[in-house]
């Protein structure tokens, strides 16, 4: 702790040091004020398993959490704008209640001193656009440009923009692992066409930006998940390529090369060969990339995990996942490995991998091998954990979370000694939300949030932050 305080002097003052949400996750208010649905509505009501209605009723307590991200040291949040409450349907004419909504929003956070860092699309297709195929049908790229560029004319409060959040974890919770909609399992084809017209879509909506002279910055959103061979053996090292190829390489390479080497692409193509599988590039989809490849102003980073792979003898049942979601994953991904436990490294209550120099690596490889990246923010970083509730203004002990967040920053530190540009540093997430596989007993937030009388704790981490949030640039 003394030394992390310590440590934490080094960062400039400015240094960006926030909380993120996304809207579906925190808003609730679902159907008020003329918003359309979204692909989740039916499908999370006719599942019947947790509702998103009021998840932390953001949409209406936003200024107590504005005003406490404030009091508790942070200067800047993460939000979305949900795009069914700009365009219900999709497309067409906006709606005037939901532009009101953000600009309130937005001007509430600036008030305050706290930036707000906005990203279009947060895993939330309008649902007549999900009907009609979501971001596999080309349409859904069109209406895209068409929301993001009433959004820049709209919104000029807002300085800092993500395209798209977590490209990956969208295309495979959606295709591969199917907890998210449309549900399909092992659909490689619709695993990898997604990912680039999602690319194409962020693409797009770059050069617009830029054609356009919109003022600000922007850029998108990717989760990394390092993927180390275990233990490490030459079959294994190759069945981990080919897992970091379909969940990081991929995507890095288009967005910040502005083409899919062919180092890369030999990696896809055996992941697709082997399960009969296609990926269509259409003509002029590669020019779009690549002028869009050196324009991006920043880039966000979510980090959570990273993954230790052993390479199947054959045919492979596999167990990777985007999002690392308990007890949802077994299906067939043929040509890669096993996730395996690595001796020595904890996990989460969920299974997850608690590994800060995955961080510290995908920190160093981006700013290597990706030099257009340029400035880096962690825009996603928390321990989910059940939280226990102490009662009306008592203090909840999550001291796990405390340990977790000090080795990430920590890793974030050596990177920036070694010469990273990183920024900021958004804990994952401002208060209790939402989750998209496990509804409310994940928590994750800065504060808690007792979902029965929508109150907000203060968690030890909660001080903890605030401390170090103060002692930056001191
Ligand atoms: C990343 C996503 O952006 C967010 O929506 C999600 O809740 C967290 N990861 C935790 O899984």
């Amino acid at each position: 702790m003394e030394s992390l305080l310590k440590r934490v002097k080094q960062l400039p003052d400015g240094f960006v040091w926030g909380g993120a949400t996304a809207a579906y996750q925190v808003e609730g208010a679902t159907k008020v004020d003329g918003k359309g649905k979204t692909m989740w509505d039916d499908y999370l009501a006719a599942q019947g398993r947790f509702s998103p209605d009021p998840a932390s009723d953001f949409y209406h307590r936003y200024p107590e959490d504005i005003e406490l991200a404030k009091l508790y040291g942070l200067n800047a949040v993460r939000v979305s704008i949900a795009w069914s409450r700009i365009f219900p349907d999709g497309a067409g004419e906006p709606n005037t209640a939901g532009v009101a909504y953000y600009h309130r929003l937005f001007a509430d956070c600036i008030a305050n001193g706290v930036t707000p860092y906005v990203s279009l699309h947060h895993f939330d297709t309008p649902k007549r656009l999900f009907d009609d195929g979501d971001w596999l049908n080309r349409a859904t790229i069109d209406a895209f440009v068409r929301y993001a560029d009433f959004c820049f004319g709209e919104f000029t409060e807002v300085q800092n923009w993500f395209t798209i959040n977590e490209l990956i974890s969208l295309a495979f919770s959606q295709y591969i692992q199917g907890n998210f909609p449309p549900s399909h399992h092992f659909d490689v084809t619709s695993g990898i066409q997604a990912q680039h017209n999602e690319l194409l879509a962020h693409a797009r909506v770059v050069n617009l930006f830029k054609e356009k002279g919109y003022a600000g910055r922007i850029g998108l959103i990717h989760v990394l998940q390092p993927v180390y061979a275990y233990p490490e053996t030459p079959a294994n090292q190759h069945a981990a390529d080919l897992e970091d190829a379909f969940m990081n390489r991929f995507l890095l390479d288009g967005t910040f090369k502005g083409e899919y080497t062919d180092a890369t692409m030999a990696l896809i193509d055996e992941l697709l060969d082997a399960n009969d599988a296609h990926l269509t590039i259409e003509p002029g989809d590669m020019e779009i990339i690549k002028a869009a490849s050196t324009q991006n102003d920043y880039f966000g980073m979510n980090y959570y995990q990273p993954s230790f792979v052993t390479a199947y003898a054959g045919e492979s049942t596999n167990s990777f996942n985007g999002t690392g979601e308990k007890g949802t994953s077994a299906f067939k991904f043929k040509g890669v490995g096993q996730h395996v436990k690595k001796p020595g490294v904890d996990q989460t209550d969920w299974d997850w991998n608690i590994y800060p120099e995955g961080m510290y690596d995908m920190l160093k490889r981006v700013a290597t091998e990706y030099p257009n990246s340029k400035t880096i923010y962690i825009t996603e970083n928390g321990l989910g954990y059940k939280d226990e509730y102490q009662g009306v203004g008592q203090l909840i002990n999550d001291d796990k979370r405390i340990d977790f967040i000090d080795r990430h920053v920590e890793a974030l530190l050596q990177a920036r000694v070694e010469g990273v540009d990183v920024q900021g540093y958004f804990v994952w997430s401002l208060q209790d939300q939402f989750s998209w596989a496990n509804g409310y007993n994940k928590r994750y937030g800065l504060f808690y949030v007792n979902f029965d009388t929508q109150a907000r704790e203060i968690k030890k981490s909660t001080l903890w932050f605030r401390e170090l949030g103060r002692t930056i640039g001191g």
